[in-house]
């Protein structure tokens, strides 16, 4: 049989032209050569809210994927879509037609109790508004969804993203009694902590200064680098912006544009022209 070889940028090594060989094999080497399974997928993602004069189009027919091991970061003006689509596809609120997927899991296929257990067991969610729960300390609302799935905290792990996020001394505190950086910083680590397969963070930095956003980042960019996670936030900032690797731009609910391992410059040029 013939063989043609292709070979890829960034390795040597040769693989069989996917037309030669049987359908699953070749499916198998079109997921090697293409990166492998996305951990996460939309599919003609539709969302309106309201109806008729008053509806609005937050996402208008999106196609997406989110590779494995990799982090991306959305990007757009405000009202773009950016939290309706990252909710959509962490199953947090339904779509009004199109799909989502976590890896193949189809959300709209779930029943109620299959979605939580996937959000609690596959997936962290830093929200825009951090979700934590005022009666619980910091400690607690870091360990809350470990707690509810009766799974054990690593607490070496732990120790070190709260060390590392400076909550060290604030761990037996109470959401009000922390500063609204703080408070990010807990949701930060609420979601990191039992190292779920694909992190979403929605404007995860928002709120913080510039040496705990660097912080955030970098504990972000280590979990793609080092713990095979996958990372997607939002964000309006283009320095967090460029610790991805990989940049999509919504506006008006549709991704007009994309960009792969940007520099800062390049961010807020594109940023500039989508606003204008
Ligand atoms: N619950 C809701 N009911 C009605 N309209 C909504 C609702 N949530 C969002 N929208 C609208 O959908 C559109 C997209 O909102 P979304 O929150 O996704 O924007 P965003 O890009 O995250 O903005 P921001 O940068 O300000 O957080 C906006 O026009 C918003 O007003
Ligand atoms: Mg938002």
């Amino acid at each position: 049989m013939p063989r043609s070889k292709l070979t890829m940028p960034d390795q040597e090594s040769t693989v069989q032209d996917p037309s030669n060989i049987p359908a699953e094999q070749s499916s198998a080497v079109e997921d090697s050569i293409l990166g492998a399974e996305a951990a996460a997928r939309a599919v003609g993602l539709f969302k309106q809210y309201g109806q008729g004069d008053t509806a609005v189009t937050a996402l208008d027919h999106v196609d997406v994927e989110f590779a494995r091991h990799q982090f991306t970061a959305i990007m757009g003006p405000s009202g773009s879509g950016k939290s309706t689509l990252m909710h959509c596809m962490a199953g947090l609120d339904a779509s009004t037609s199109g799909s989502a997927f976590i890896g193949d899991t189809d959300l709209s296929q779930l029943k109620d109790k299959e979605m939580t257990s996937l959000r609690r067991d596959r997936l962290g969610f830093i929200f825009q508004s951090f979700n934590l729960v005022p009666t619980l300390t910091a400690a607690e609302n870091i360990t809350l969804p470990s707690d509810i799935a009766g799974q054990k905290v690593d607490q070496d792990w732990f120790e070190q993203i709260t060390n590392r996020l400076g909550l060290s001394n604030r761990l037996s505190h109470r959401p009000a009694e922390l500063s609204g950086g703080q408070q990010q910083r807990v949701a930060c680590a609420r979601a990191l902590v039992s190292r779920p397969e694909i992190i979403f963070g929605d404007e995860p930095t928002g709120n913080l200064d510039s040496n705990s956003s660097a912080e955030v980042l970098a504990i972000l960019r280590t979990a793609v680098d080092e713990d095979d996670q996958t990372v997607v936030i939002v964000t309006h900032d283009a320095r967090a912006a460029s610790y991805a690797d990989r940049i999509i731009f919504l506006a008006d609910g549709r991704i007009v544009k994309e960009l792969h391992s940007p520099a800062i410059d390049e961010i807020l040029a594109t940023m500039a022209g989508i606003e204008n």
